[in-house]
């Protein structure tokens, strides 16, 4: 009887590393499979446009990023005591948040990819890189599943939904996924999974946009989410998240004050009193944070 309890015993020891293992994704097809989100495109048709179409949708992709990732591989990591593995926890936990799967030989094998997307001189081998790459871009599994739980542990086949419909989802009979419906979605802390990703250090040591908002905004009366600033409009409008970069959106942010009052002035030169304008300019802040920022 010992005997047989040893032996489970044992098994259990070793199946669990064994397991460790077999989660761990050795090629990006394997490594995206789970959170394949274009099923979602069948019936989210408007919204998965404009998520594919926003900076989430190039969070890999995007030239800047891309240049700087590279910059960062090989002048930073490949020049320092550091490995190209470690691009798993310094840069790509929010650009590609599906790496936290992938084994250290697929990681060294994105960095790769990287470095041809951008420096290549074979424009087949560039495009292909891009092409591969892009399926780790920020997609709808990656804001309803990976992030999307309130405790930071997402459960497999489940999205986690604001709890916005009135009738209920069709997710489980369509195609086995639960739905979650959860306040998280609506409050800023989500958006700082990505866009903070320093606990509660202040702005003074980790100047992002989380802070800055909480800091600058909420503490001056500021009462507004994210999501009711970048999420606005009808369903699929607000996935197209307006950034700094859409002319009609960043307009809102600035309040101009302009007082002109007539005056005059002694023309030194002259020796003569002119007449004058006085112009008292008032520009207001009215984002939720700092401007610029990124
Ligand atoms: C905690 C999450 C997080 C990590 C880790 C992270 N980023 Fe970012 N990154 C973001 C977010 C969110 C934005 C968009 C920010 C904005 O525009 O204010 C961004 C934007 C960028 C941009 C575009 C900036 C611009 O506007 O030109 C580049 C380039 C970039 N990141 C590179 C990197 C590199 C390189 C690393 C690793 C050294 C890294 N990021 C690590 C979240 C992260
Ligand atoms: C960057 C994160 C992010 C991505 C990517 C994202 N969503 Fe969302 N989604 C949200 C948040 C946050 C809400 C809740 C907004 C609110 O209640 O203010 C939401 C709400 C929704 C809703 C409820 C109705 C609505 O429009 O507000 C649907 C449906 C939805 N998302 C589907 C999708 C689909 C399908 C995709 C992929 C094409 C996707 N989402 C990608 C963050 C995201
Ligand atoms: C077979 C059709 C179908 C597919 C496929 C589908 N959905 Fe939905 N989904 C619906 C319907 C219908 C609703 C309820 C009406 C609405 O909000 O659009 C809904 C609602 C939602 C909501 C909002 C629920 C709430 O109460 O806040 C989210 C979030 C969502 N879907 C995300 C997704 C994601 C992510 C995928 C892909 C993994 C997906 N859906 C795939 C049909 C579908
Ligand atoms: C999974 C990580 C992640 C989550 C969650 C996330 N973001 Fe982002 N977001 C990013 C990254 C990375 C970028 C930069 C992409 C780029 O520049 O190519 C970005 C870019 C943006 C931009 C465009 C910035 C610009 O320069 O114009 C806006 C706006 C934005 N996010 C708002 C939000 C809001 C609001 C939420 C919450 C509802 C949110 N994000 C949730 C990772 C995330
Ligand atoms: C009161 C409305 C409002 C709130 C609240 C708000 N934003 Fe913004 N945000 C804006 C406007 C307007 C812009 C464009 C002008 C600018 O860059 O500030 C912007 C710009 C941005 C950008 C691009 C910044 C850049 O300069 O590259 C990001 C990223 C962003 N917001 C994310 C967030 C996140 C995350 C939150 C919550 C922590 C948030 N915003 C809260 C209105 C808001």
């Amino acid at each position: 009887m010992k005997k047989v309890f040893l032996l489970i015993l044992f098994a259990a020891v070793i199946s669990i590393p064994l397991y460790a293992s077999a989660e761990q994704a050795n090629t990006i097809d394997e490594l995206v499979a789970p959170y394949d989100s274009s099923k979602c495109a069948d019936c989210h048709e408007d919204i998965y446009k404009n998520a594919h179409e926003s900076w989430h949708g190039k969070s890999i992709v995007d030239p800047r990023v891309l240049r700087t990732f590279r910059t960062f591989i090989l002048s930073g990591l490949d020049k320092s005591q550091g490995k190209r593995r470690d691009l798993k926890d310094i840069c790509l936990p929010c650009h590609a948040p599906m790496i936290q799967n992938a084994s250290d030989a697929l990681v060294n094998q994105v960095a790769e990819l990287i470095v041809t997307a951008v420096d290549d001189i074979d424009t087949t081998k560039k495009a292909y890189a891009i092409k591969e790459l892009s399926k780790l871009n920020i997609n709808c599994l990656g804001c309803h599943n990976q992030k999307g739980s309130p405790d930071g542990n997402p459960a497999a086949k489940t999205i986690y939904a604001p709890g916005i419909s009135t009738d209920e989802p069709p997710h489980k009979e369509e195609f086995g996924y639960e739905t979650v419906k959860t306040d998280f979605l609506k409050k800023s802390e989500f958006c700082a999974t990505c866009h903070h990703g320093c606990g509660d250090l202040p702005s003074s040591v980790c100047p992002t946009i989380y802070s800055s908002y909480k800091e600058k905004y909420l503490t001056h009366g500021g009462d507004k989410t994210c999501q009711q600033c970048h999420m606005q409009g009808n369903d699929a409008e607000s996935h197209k998240f307006p950034g700094i970069y859409d002319v009609d959106f960043t307009k809102n942010a600035i309040d101009i004050k302009l007082d002109v009052t007539p005056s005059n002035v002694v023309h030194h030169l002259e020796n003569k009193i002119v007449p004058a304008i006085v112009y008292n300019i008032q520009l207001t802040n009215t984002s939720g944070h700092g401007m610029p920022h990124g």
